[in-house]
């Protein structure tokens, strides 16, 4: 094995090395034949992406670690089998390319974009029981495990289930493939992006301004001899990458695959993976997985890790210290930046660990509303965001991306934005799975205020 990841004193790592730790979020699966019939199947399946992807968007991260691109991750929670189709998967990437391009555009600054989609199903939860009525019962762990219904038969973890989630994952990537390179993301369809139930506001004119804007660099740049084969590619066509939780452990293994041209393994179910905060134990199996594969890897930061454990996990996760590899993903919660990250950022900049910082402004930010709901403030997504910008240009390092949960359905979860959610709007359309996401509309609102974000920072 060539694993480039891998120190020489360490310990071996194999696909299945990771069933020798201890491990968290797991399911226990009854039926253990079912289980080694669905992982025998995956195996031989064909691989979702390839590695040359794979060392692609490493190279695209180790910029962002350099300060000279912005990440954008956006999607579902949870990805679900029921909600499963085209024209949902084609609204998430037109709200991804209008992010995208906003940032770019007005922030001027170069955006790589990751979708939470083709392999986002796995949940790790808090309680491994919920209890509605006095009835309690496992907990939903995400479709790829178990069905959110409340019956007992349908919070049994079920192994097939990763098969269908392989194949959900694999049309997919099929439809994201076409959009991004097929011509739905020639610069030239910006108009088009747009989603047809996003109502008239500031917000759907900022955009319309900025997308003549682009028609207008567009038609000078064909004026001076840029256009058909002289123009670049990157007008035309972009890269979408896919990116999920590496929980649960069973899926990845099956779909991890020996890289024929350099003899390295990948995780093939998708481009990036990441450790969630509550899998991130130096001693845990997720841990042990990831640290064999060469995708290049997340990792969550909360408000518990302690600046010594995230060096040591670093030194596990990229012993090479080799840009692009590791991207963190502060998630603080509004109010907690600048005392969870400020540490962490100088630790690592002290040790001289390359790493690229995102910020997940969902995760910190959840609470009940009124009503019931689940749900998360818009104020304090955008408070998030603004204080971890703040943190990175007092402590001089570089505001790396941002890590989002949204779609493009018209979903009424988190409250606030330009529509002013209440929490009494709540129950109109909340459609999540898991976690509360950002609608059409707020999130273009964050956009633009990232936009305008990244632009004080030119300046600066
Ligand atoms: C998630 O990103 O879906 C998630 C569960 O986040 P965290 O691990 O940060 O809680
Ligand atoms: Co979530």
């Amino acid at each position: 094995m060539s694993n480039t990841q891998i120190k020489e004193n360490s310990p071996i790592w194999t696909p299945d090395s990771w069933r020798e730790k201890p491990a968290l979020q797991l399911p226990q699966y009854p039926d253990k034949d079912a289980l080694a019939n669905a992982e025998a199947t995956l195996r031989k399946m064909p691989p979702l992406v390839f590695a040359g992807e794979a060392r692609q968007l490493k190279q695209q991260l180790a910029d962002v670690a350099e300060g000279k691109a912005f990440i954008l991750q956006g999607g579902d929670c949870a990805e679900s089998f029921a909600e499963f189709s085209a024209s949902k998967i084609k609204n998430t990437f037109k709200i991804l390319l209008q992010m995208s391009v906003i940032m770019t555009f007005s922030g001027k600054m170069p955006v790589v974009k990751m979708g939470r989609m083709a392999g986002q199903f796995a949940k790790p939860r808090s309680s491994d029981t919920e209890t509605i009525d006095g009835v309690e019962l496992p907990s939903y762990r995400g479709d790829i495990i178990n069905n959110l219904d409340f019956t007992s038969e349908a919070r049994i973890p079920n192994p097939e289930r990763m098969v269908q989630a392989y194949n959900q994952a694999s049309s997919t990537l099929n439809l994201l493939r076409a959009f991004a390179q097929g011509g739905f993301a020639d610069l030239h369809k910006i108009h088009k992006w747009t989603l047809d139930f996003v109502e008239e506001s500031p917000l759907t004119k900022r955009y319309e301004t900025l997308a003549n804007d682009i028609d207008n660099a567009l038609s000078f740049m064909e004026t001076i001899g840029l256009s058909g084969e002289n123009a670049p590619a990157s007008i035309s066509q972009t890269d979408f990458y896919t990116c999920h939780e590496a929980l649960l452990l069973p899926y990845e293994e099956a779909l991890t695959r020996v890289d024929s041209l350099t003899g390295d393994y990948y995780d093939t179910s998708a481009h990036f993976l990441w450790i969630g905060a509550r899998t991130h134990q130096e001693e845990n199996a997720q841990i042990e997985f990831v640290r064999g594969i060469n995708n290049p890897l997340g990792m969550k930061c909360s408000p518990d890790m302690d600046p010594d454990q995230l060096i040591r996990l670093i030194d596990i996760l990229n012993p090479q210290n080799e840009a692009g590899r590791l991207t963190l993903i502060s998630r603080m919660g509004a109010g907690n930046v600048e005392k969870g990250l400020t540490p962490l950022l100088r630790k690592v900049k002290e040790e001289g660990r390359k790493v690229a910082w995102v910020c997940d402004p969902m995760h910190g930010n959840i609470e009940k509303s009124s009503s019931g709901y689940k749900t998360r403030r818009f104020e304090n997504i955008r408070g998030e965001v603004t204080e971890f910008f703040q943190v990175h240009k007092a402590e001089g390092t570089h505001a790396g991306g941002v890590h989002v949960e949204m779609t493009g359905q018209n979903v009424t979860e988190c409250t606030g934005g330009v529509h002013k959610i209440s929490d009494e709007d709540l129950s109109a359309r909340y459609h999540t799975h898991c976690d509360p996401r950002l609608n059409a509309n707020q999130s273009l609102e964050l956009s633009f205020m990232i936009a305008d974000l990244l632009k004080d920072n030119k300046t600066a």
